[in-house]
């Protein structure tokens, strides 16, 4: 590591990767892109640096791998994703990815092994920027990739199996991307807090209890497009109009159901002309709540009410599952492992839920999991404004560092 701590090592290394970019001006880093191999590149010999060997496989993770002592054949993984949203702040994702190195890196530095290996693992997609499905790299991690997914286009009509080919892997062999390293102690991943309970209750560092669930969909309103000047108001089958009503409906149910988060987050207008009535509208839907049957619940009545307006309105409206994800509650042993590493280093070990979504969802399929969030300045994420403190950060090594150190002595 350079001078300057690992702390400081860590923020100078984000800012780096926040440099990799798809669009000139803003962080925009989907799947599959010519940034990414250029954030694998510099990843890469960062890992080499803390002793890790490197591999990437074919959805294009990048894995680096902390040998045993002893030949303990157990592994513990360690990881986030290094794809962003468009116009993302620099630490959702890299950041956890960077903490697992540095964490690496003093064992690394310091001569030691553990009785356990360590996979340090970059996700190739966990925003479902590109494909609009989350999480494409930790389900092929943990065998649970829909090979039909490898069809979908992205907004260029490029499709999953061509991008993943672009970059380098085989569409064709991800079933051989699926965990094959033997027995896992579990995985556990750092990541921004993406709210504002840390920095409400003063905590540098917090351990996650659950990961909400959340429901994403794509809908197509469909009227006739028509002339601006001369279509009477009375006459118009405007998409955009229906949709706009939906995005209202939208915000109103999420606001009457108590812990209920719903947003339309991309709409696009076609023809697309000032002077022509929209005859299609196509839009996101996310939908989010701690309690499944809730959220299941108020999809299908928001969608209920998409056809409700499309019929008033003399159109019609297609919807689309696009991504779904049950809330998934965090590992309790490894919860405890946390909370007794945050109180050996002097501080208050609280809990928190996350209603954002993580890799580790996907990971709790194959072995238990757990999350410990970062503190995060006014709760601001998925915008450029994001960011952490170095000294929070140096809090969420030494954790992740006595973790391992607890979870080896237990080993
Ligand atoms: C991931 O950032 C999500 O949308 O929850
Ligand atoms: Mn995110
Ligand atoms: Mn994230």
């Amino acid at each position: 590591m350079t001078a300057g701590g690992d702390a400081a090592t860590v923020m100078r290394r984000c800012d780096v990767l926040g440099a990799f970019s798809e669009e000139p001006g803003r962080l925009t880093r989907p799947f599959a892109s010519r940034a990414m191999l250029q954030v694998h590149e510099q990843v890469t010999l960062w890992m080499r640096d803390a002793g890790l060997a490197v591999r990437k496989d074919n959805v294009g993770n990048l894995l680096g791998r902390y040998e045993s002592a002893g030949g303990g054949s157990s592994t513990l993984i360690l990881g986030s994703h290094l794809d962003s949203v468009r116009g993302a702040g620099r630490y959702d994702g890299p950041l956890g990815v960077m903490v697992a190195i540095a964490a690496v890196q003093r064992l690394h530095d310091s001569g030691s092994r553990l009785p356990f290996a360590i996979e340090v693992v970059g996700f190739a997609d966990e925003e479902g920027l590109r494909y609009g499905t989350t999480y494409i790299g930790s389900k092929a991690l943990a065998g649970a990739f829909d090979v039909a997914d490898l069809e979908r286009a992205d907004a260029q009509g490029v499709t999953m199996a061509q991008a993943i080919r672009d970059t380098g892997g085989d569409p064709g062999r991800l079933a051989e991307d699926r965990w094959q390293g033997g027995n896992l102690l579990g995985y556990v991943e750092v990541h921004i807090e993406q709210g504002a309970v840390l920095e409400a209750r003063d905590l540098p560092v917090g351990i996650v209890s659950a990961i909400a669930g959340q429901s994403r969909y794509r809908l197509t309103f469909t009227g006739d497009a028509a002339h601006a000047g001369t279509t009477p108001m009375d006459r118009r089958k405007d998409a955009l109009v229906a949709a706009a009503e939906f995005v209202m409906v939208v915000e109103a149910e999420a606001r009457e159901t108590d812990g209920l988060v719903a947003t339309v987050g991309q709409l696009a207008v076609s023809p697309g002309a000032t002077n022509v009535v929209p005859g299609q509208a196509v839009l996101s839907l996310d939908v989010r709540h701690a309690d499944d049957k809730v959220r299941v619940e108020r999809s299908d009545r928001l969608l209920h009410r998409a056809r409700d307006i499309a019929t008033r309105r003399g159109l019609s409206v297609e919807s689309e599952p696009v991504a779904e994800n049950r809330s998934v509650p965090c590992s309790p042993r490894l919860m405890s492992v946390l909370t007794q590493a945050v109180q050996e280093l002097g501080h208050p070990a609280v809990t928190l839920g996350s209603g954002a979504g993580h890799d580790a969802v996907v990971m709790a399929g194959i072995t238990e999991m757990a999350m410990l969030f970062v503190r995060c300045k006014g709760g601001i994420s998925h915008n450029p404004a994001e960011s952490v403190a170095e000294e929070d950060v140096a809090v969420a090594i030494d954790t992740l560092s006595k973790f391992m150190e607890l979870l080896a002595a237990k080993s």
